[in-house]
């Protein structure tokens, strides 16, 4: 983020605008709007600015602009088309800490001026750190669609009932909750039609009812996806947004973990440097403690959670326990690198059905019905085979598959990073030396139709989707659990 975006309160406090054409009459107008007082200077002055002149609120000075006019002046904005004015408008400006604006000149400028979507008291402002003004103001008509005009009042409504409902739900998630919910329901429409008091009424029936009834925890068992975010389901989005505790582990790609609200607990229990990873009974444990609590927590796996994700048993544990819960599926890592691959699943040419084998080694060796799976005309998808490529090539081999018969290795899958190593049961071992973790091992006829049906390619310059983030290494830092919410 190259600025940080602020809201500044100039209400009643002199600001200088330096010019006094078209652009200038709209800056005028948004420090207007704010309740700024205009000090505007300016050899000449256009006929829609000289209408505006009145008393301290709008002064304007004829002349040249020159330095000591900002003295005790709260922002200056320069909207001339003389660069030397501009230039010298900056550098006074600068050398008297204030904040100053040059219209269309980002390296002049201590401040930018965002595109403003204004539903008052809500304002959105947009911007392209000064990049491109034409696509932040597209963004802004894009949002001007999605915002109601009556989102102004709703929010005074909102604002004027915050000390009785801090009062009656003195808990923070309770209050959060309680205002989530109000925004879902009847109030924002009644509001919409004027109805102001039958929208008090709705409002203080909601507040006694939640004020009755305690808060109650849940656990949402959420599918990552397989690392690219868009491929989040909606459900899972709002569900993330709603949790107070985030529990994720390694194959959550950190960009999904940021889709939480800022102010949500995020516990790392995956894998460390150290290898170390916190026990499954614990993290179960973790989660009943946690829903006892009243928190609400999402409990994110990468791909689909029943999907060799264990979330069987962690569902197991809180149904136990009595805690409510809530399973959002997710794309499964087959799914989402197939599709990303080109690699069809099933195909009538080419294979019936397709299974979903785990390659993980139980002390070094894979006990698997390799007679059954040898047969052809099915797909196969192997799940944590990376390490076993080579012994389950052997073995598919030994029991009735061709040496050429095809395979594939995707590594990183729907990521940027993704790559596709194709070859067949023989040379696939030697094809893949040096592939990284998450990988997914794909045999079967289908993975021919790659080079045909290719259509996303990643590059191995960027970014790993899967690498922790600085949030990820602090957790670490302490066994990984201990990190409390
Ligand atoms: C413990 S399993 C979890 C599977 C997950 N629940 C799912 O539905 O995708 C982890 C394995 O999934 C595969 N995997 C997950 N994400 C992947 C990705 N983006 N690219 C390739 N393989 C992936 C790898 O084989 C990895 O070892």
């Amino acid at each position: 983020m190259r600025y940080l975006p602020v809201f500044l309160d100039v209400r009643d406090q002199t600001c200088v605008l330096i010019g006094a054409g078209d652009v200038a009459a709209r800056k005028l107008a948004l420090l207007r709007a704010a309740g700024a007082r205009v000090h505007i200077i300016a050899p000449e002055c256009e006929a829609e600015i000289a209408a505006q002149i009145e008393g301290d609120t709008v002064q304007y000075t004829a002349g040249e602009f020159s330095p000591e006019q900002l003295e005790g002046c709260r922002l200056v904005i320069s909207a001339t088309d003389d660069a030397e004015v501009n230039a010298a408008v900056a550098f006074a400006a600068r050398a008297r800490n204030i904040p100053v604006n040059v219209v269309d000149s980002p390296e002049q400028c201590s401040f930018i001026v965002p595109a403003i979507i204004d539903r008052d008291p809500i304002t959105v402002a947009v911007s392209s750190a000064g990049k491109s003004p034409v696509l932040a103001r597209s963004i802004r008509a894009r949002i001007e669609t999605l915002l109601p005009s009556s989102l102004g009042k709703l929010a005074e409504f909102m604002g004027e009932r915050r000390a009785v409902v801090q009062a009656q739900l003195p808990q923070v998630g309770a209050r959060r909750r309680f205002w989530e919910k109000l925004l879902t329901g009847l109030i924002p429409p009644t509001l919409a039609q004027g109805k102001t008091q039958t929208a008090t009424e709705l409002f203080n029936q909601a507040l006694t009812e939640e004020a009755a009834s305690p808060p109650q925890g849940r656990v949402y068992l959420i599918g990552a996806g397989p690392g690219e975010p868009d491929l989040l389901t909606f459900r899972a989005l709002q569900r993330l947004q709603e949790a107070d505790v985030v529990v994720y582990d390694r194959l959550v790609a950190p960009a999904v973990v940021e889709l939480a609200r800022r102010d949500a607990t995020r516990l790392y229990v995956g894998k460390c440097r150290d290898a170390h990873s916190v026990p499954q009974e614990e993290i179960s444990q973790k989660l009943v403690e946690l829903a006892r609590q009243g928190k609400v927590v999402a409990r994110l796996k990468g791909g689909d959670p029943f999907i060799f994700g264990r979330g069987g048993e962690e569902i197991q544990a809180l149904a136990a326990a009595g805690v409510p819960f809530e399973i959002v599926p997710g794309i499964t890592a087959a799914s989402g690198c197939a599709a990303y691959a080109g690699i069809p699943l099933t195909h009538r040419d080419y294979a019936q059905s397709v299974r979903f084998i785990t390659g993980h080694t139980q002390d070094g060796k894979l006990s698997l019905d390799w007679a059954h799976l040898a047969h052809g005309r099915e797909t196969l998808v192997f799940y944590m085979g990376l390490t076993a490529t080579t012994e389950i090539c052997a073995q598919l081999q030994a029991h009735g598959l061709p040496a050429d018969y095809p395979a594939a290795l995707i590594e990183q899958g729907t990521t940027a990073r993704q790559r596709v190593i194709t070859g067949n049961l023989s040379t696939l071992p030697d094809l893949i030396v040096g592939a990284e973790s998450p990988s997914l091992l794909i045999v079967g006829e289908v993975t021919a139709l790659h080079a045909e049906l290719k259509w996303f390619e990643g590059s191995l310059d960027a970014p790993t989707a899967f690498k922790p983030a600085a949030i990820h290494r602090a957790d670490c830092a302490t066994p990984p659990i201990a990190v409390a919410a």
